[in-house]
């Protein structure tokens, strides 16, 4: 049977009074979304049913490497962080800054860390051979970019306002506009993967991957801010989001994925 949207807001309902009532009860609040989320369909078949592999490092510190993938086959360059440049051609779409800081638990920068993002393009479709949504390629768009925090922890992306796309989770399943961001860490094993959403998307009732953080300010901590002084001037529009690596205020991230 399929599962319609009413289905699904049912079970996410359920799952904010389960989670509110655990508060109730004195659990401590929880910055990310169970593994197995239920109202996100997939969640359950992509977490790892077994602990992580141990690597001693303290015989050897790169042999963490040995278990992992190498990216780049190039350093980070100026222009990988501006995603309406990597073409001949400008991309369709509303241009948009995207910029805010690195942070620690303490509110510390996080200097030169590798900063990733991926994103679909301003029609919602992704430039990726399974991608099975039928809306225009743009072939001046490719939706993916990286770039290092500087001194102060902050990084900067220049690229097109993401469109909404469609889903298989439950009929009528769309994703609310997001991009995907990763902090690299320095080794692979410490990669954070998370989603940065755009203000007041009429979509995120609906979606059961936002609505997998049940705690409301943890949840709002995922949607990034209208910032007019980061707006340029005849140019593009401005968002602030800030990434929070631990603490009491952590980002929500993907985890075990
Ligand atoms: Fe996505």
């Amino acid at each position: 049977m399929t599962l319609t949207q009413h289905d699904i807001d049912q079970e996410i309902a359920a799952e904010r009074a389960a989670y509110r009532e655990r508060i109730a009860e004195g659990a401590p609040a929880g910055h990310h979304p169970r593994r197995d989320y239920a109202p996100y369909r997939s969640s359950a078949l992509r977490h790892p049913k077994r602990p992580p592999v141990t690597v001693d490092v303290g015989e050897d510190p790169e042999l963490v490497e040995l278990h992992s993938p190498a990216f780049g086959e190039r350093d980070v360059t100026e222009l990988d962080n501006d995603l309406t440049r990597q073409h001949t051609g400008a991309p369709l779409g509303e241009r948009i800054t995207v910029s805010g800081r690195l942070l620690d638990r303490d509110g510390r920068p996080v200097r030169g860390q590798l900063i990733e993002i991926w994103q679909a393009n301003a029609a919602g479709r992704y430039a990726h051979r399974r991608e099975q949504h039928d809306a225009p390629l743009d072939p001046n768009f490719t939706g993916a970019g990286r770039t290092l925090t500087d001194a102060d922890g902050r990084y900067h992306f220049t690229t097109v306002q993401p469109g909404p796309y469609p889903w298989r989770n439950h009929l009528n399943a769309w994703r609310p506009a997001h991009i995907h961001f990763s902090m690299f860490g320095t080794a692979f094993t410490q990669r954070l993967v998370t989603q940065m959403y755009f203000p007041a998307d009429p979509l995120f009732p609906y979606d059961p991957i936002i609505q997998s953080v049940t705690d409301d300010a943890a949840r709002q901590r995922l949607v990034a801010t209208y910032d007019h002084d980061l707006s340029v001037p005849e140019f593009s529009m401005g968002y602030r989001w800030d990434i929070v690596l631990d603490g009491p205020h952590a980002t929500w991230r993907e985890e075990g994925r």
